[in-house]
């Protein structure tokens, strides 16, 4: 076993941002500068909005604190920055194969990134020690690129690219398929890319995020295989991890209201067998199934919009 998973976690999910609806938000004059920085007068721009979260927040409902709320300017420095994310993962869809070494991958996200003036956001992040991650079959998530990791047939591997450009972030991961994959492994692989669109569907405004995780799980129990509990998605975009935690085990209606400005990723890690995990002694990064058994994972950020949801980055 690993170092216990509930610790590390807590350690991932540290946020710098008030999660919590007891806080007080500031008052503001109609006429006011609003809160978000948009330089609009609050009473034209998130003054409805306020009163429309105060209610909800009367109702018990967990409400997001302004801090994750992006207005318009910082959405499009966060596309910019998915557009460099994307065109990484495009690179590695076309040059992906049999025979290279994760560190070989390590390097094209490290010279694309730099190519692009901006920087990986996995390297030095609470100590990690490479540009992206790499995890290979029964990895789950966080598997460190190494020279001595050749990618060989039949193996299915996530490569998860973290992207900061201008400060602002973005995230998303692909599953990528070596060679000849076993039908089963296939399968693993198409029903974790699936189960985003599931959870899409269910990203609407004032909605809680909730119902989203719920209908993954859902969605991949009907289909025989496991969720992974203590690692979930994030609010994203100012920061690497921001407010809300986001779980893809959990009760519908449920966790933090979806509004429009914020920003998360959904990134389900799905196990053909248990959802047990646990992360390795020797780097303190890399997370396996406990039984061995394959984990597949797509991550894709999303921004909620007044009617829905705008995909940031796949
Ligand atoms: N992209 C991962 C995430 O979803 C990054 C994990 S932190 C790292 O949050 F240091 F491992 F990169
Ligand atoms: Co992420």
């Amino acid at each position: 076993m690993g170092k216990n998973v509930l610790e590390y976690n807590l350690m991932r999910k540290k946020v710098s941002r008030n999660p919590f609806q007891e806080q007080i938000e500031e008052k503001l004059g109609r006429n006011d500068d609003c809160w978000c920085g948009s330089g609009k007068k609050y009473k034209k721009c998130h003054g409805s909005f306020d009163d429309k979260l105060d209610d909800c927040r009367r109702k018990g409902i967990l409400v997001p604190p302004r801090g994750i709320i992006k207005n318009p300017e910082q959405i499009q420095g966060i596309r910019e920055s998915a557009k460099i994310n994307i065109a990484i993962l495009d690179y590695l869809d076309e040059h992906i194969e049999e025979g290279i070494s994760t560190q070989e991958v390590d390097n094209w996200v490290s010279s694309i990134t730099k190519k692009h003036n901006a920087v990986a956001a996995p390297l030095n992040y609470e100590g990690f020690p490479k540009s992206v991650c790499t995890s290979i079959n029964e990895v789950v998530c966080h598997g460190i690129p190494s020279k001595d990791e050749i990618l060989k047939d039949g193996d299915i591997v996530n490569v998860d690219v973290s992207t900061i450009y201008k400060g602002y972030f973005s995230d998303s991961s692909r599953m990528y398929c070596i060679g000849n994959v076993s039908a089963e492994k296939k399968r693993l692989v198409d029903i974790a890319k699936q189960s985003l669109e599931i959870g899409l569907q269910y990203v609407q405004p004032w909605r809680k995020i909730g119902d989203m995780g719920a209908a993954v799980h859902e969605f991949v129990m009907q289909n025989g295989y496991s969720v992974v509990r203590e690692i979930g998605g994030h609010g994203i975009g100012l920061e690497f991890h921001e407010d809300p935690w986001v779980s893809y085990v959990c009760p519908k209606d449920t966790g933090m209201l979806m509004v429009p400005g914020m920003v998360f990723t959904i990134e389900p890690m799905i196990n053909m067998g248990k959802e047990d995990i646990y992360i390795s002694d020797d780097d303190g990064w890399t997370v396996y199934t406990e039984d061995g058994l394959p984990s597949a994972q797509w991550e894709i950020q999303v921004l909620v919009t007044e009617d829905g949801y705008e995909i940031i980055s796949y």
